[in-house]
């Protein structure tokens, strides 16, 4: 979004006049941020074989899976129903990547019937995999990644450890003999890393714990670093830049190919990264009060539709688009659900009155698509721009 002549503005519309159109709450996906984001991930690993799959459980919106089909992107779904909206968006099945897990092995099977790849993260599925369809169908392996890393941050380590994903580096025997046993078809391995994840070097280390086990998988020929790849979501932001990240795998990719002659196929999954910087979340405030010693701001929308900040404490800038001018005041901006709802604590905007109009930043990922109807509240409209 832009401030220009004195009025804020996102994808060169006037964002007030978006409101009065559309109503409140409404989230306002800005297209050119998503090319602009898409444009810079694949620019960065230009000079890799690579592809992209967007974790379309980030957002998927029609328009938006439009826009990225037509950027060339795959997708990453983790539902039946994620991959049978890609289908209807128009994106062929081998652009489809599903990667269920705890789900009936019935989805699996649908969606080997649609012709989606698969990504099989437990030896339960593997198993049943073999045994159904042998070699003709064949699937990536999701690795646990079981990382102790030396250098990194103690939560960057526990999340490798404590991560529920993938098949336990120890049971990589058990998971060969299955391999073995039916003759499957391993194509790629896959490790997805969190978002809290930082430091580059980190997605150097993980390529090469999978580099290790491709050599010993004849068919291998993809190595997917799944997502995780976060975007800044305020200016100081630490987050991973991409030509580092790239220059981290360079190395060990080379050295694997030359060791092996097999020339591997980087893929990502990164959904943040491409979609959350176009989104914004419109809010009217309705309401302001003075209530044990907080001056709170009451608005129309809550964490049934975005529930980030309530779920992990996620920082999101917001912006008083009615009064751009305003002196400062620090005010607390809560949703109207009748719990502790707070979007933003003790942020200094300026002069908030009824009626102003609030853009939440950064809500192009996880927001809609994690919205609920709780307190029966319909879901809010979208637009994108
Ligand atoms: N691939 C796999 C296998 C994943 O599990 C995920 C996300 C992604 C890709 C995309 O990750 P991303 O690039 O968007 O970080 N609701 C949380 C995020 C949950 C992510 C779960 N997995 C949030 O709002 O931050």
């Amino acid at each position: 979004m832009q401030y220009q002549d004195g009025r804020w503005q996102i994808g060169g519309l006037d964002m007030a006049e978006l409101a009065e159109q559309h109503g409140t709450p409404l989230y306002v996906y800005d297209s050119s941020i998503i090319e602009r984001q898409v444009t810079r991930f694949q620019n960065a690993f230009s000079s890799f074989d690579h592809r992209i799959f967007y974790a379309m459980k980030a957002n998927s919106n029609q328009d938006l899976l439009a826009l990225m089909k037509k950027l060339d992107v795959g997708l990453d779904a983790v539902s039946i129903h994620e991959v049978r909206i890609g289908l209807e968006a128009g994106f062929s099945a081998d652009n489809i990547i599903f990667t269920p897990n705890g789900v009936p092995f019935d989805e699996l099977e649908q969606a080997i019937e649609l012709g989606a790849r698969l990504n099989i993260e437990n030896l339960s599925y593997l198993e049943k995999l073999g045994e159904a369809y042998r070699s003709d169908v064949p699937c990536t392996l999701r690795v646990h990644p079981g990382l102790v890393l030396p250098n990194a941050s103690r939560d960057a380590t526990g999340w490798y450890q404590r991560s529920r994903f993938g098949i336990d580096r120890k049971q990589l025997e058990e998971a060969r003999r299955i391999i073995d046993l039916h003759g499957i078809r391993v194509e790629g391995l896959h490790i997805h890393s969190s978002s809290i994840i930082l430091d580059e070097a980190v997605f150097g280390t993980v390529a090469e714990v999978l580099l290790d086990l491709a050599r010993d998988l004849p068919d291998v020929r993809i190595l997917d670093l799944g997502g995780g790849v976060r975007p800044p979501y305020q200016p100081d932001d630490d987050h991973p830049d991409l030509d580092a990240l790239a220059s981290c795998l360079q190395e060990p990719l080379e050295h694997f190919e030359q060791q092996t002659g097999r020339k591997l196929q980087l893929w990502f999954e990164p959904g943040r990264y491409l979609v959350a910087e176009s989104g914004v979340l419109l809010t009217r405030v309705n309401v302001l009060k003075e209530v044990g010693g907080r001056s709170v701001a009451g608005v129309d929308t809550g964490f049934h539709q975005l529930i980030r900040p309530k779920l992990y404490d996620a920082w999101h800038e917001v912006r008083n688009i009615s009064n751009p001018d305003g002196p400062k005041q620090v005010i607390d901006i809560c949703g109207c659900l009748c719990e502790e709802d707070d979007l933003a604590r003790q942020r200094s905007l300026p002069e908030v009155r009824e009626g102003h109009l609030l853009a939440i930043l950064n809500a192009g990922a996880y927001g809609y698509s994690m919205a609920s109807t709780y307190n029966s509240r319909p879901l809010p409209a979208e637009v994108m721009v």
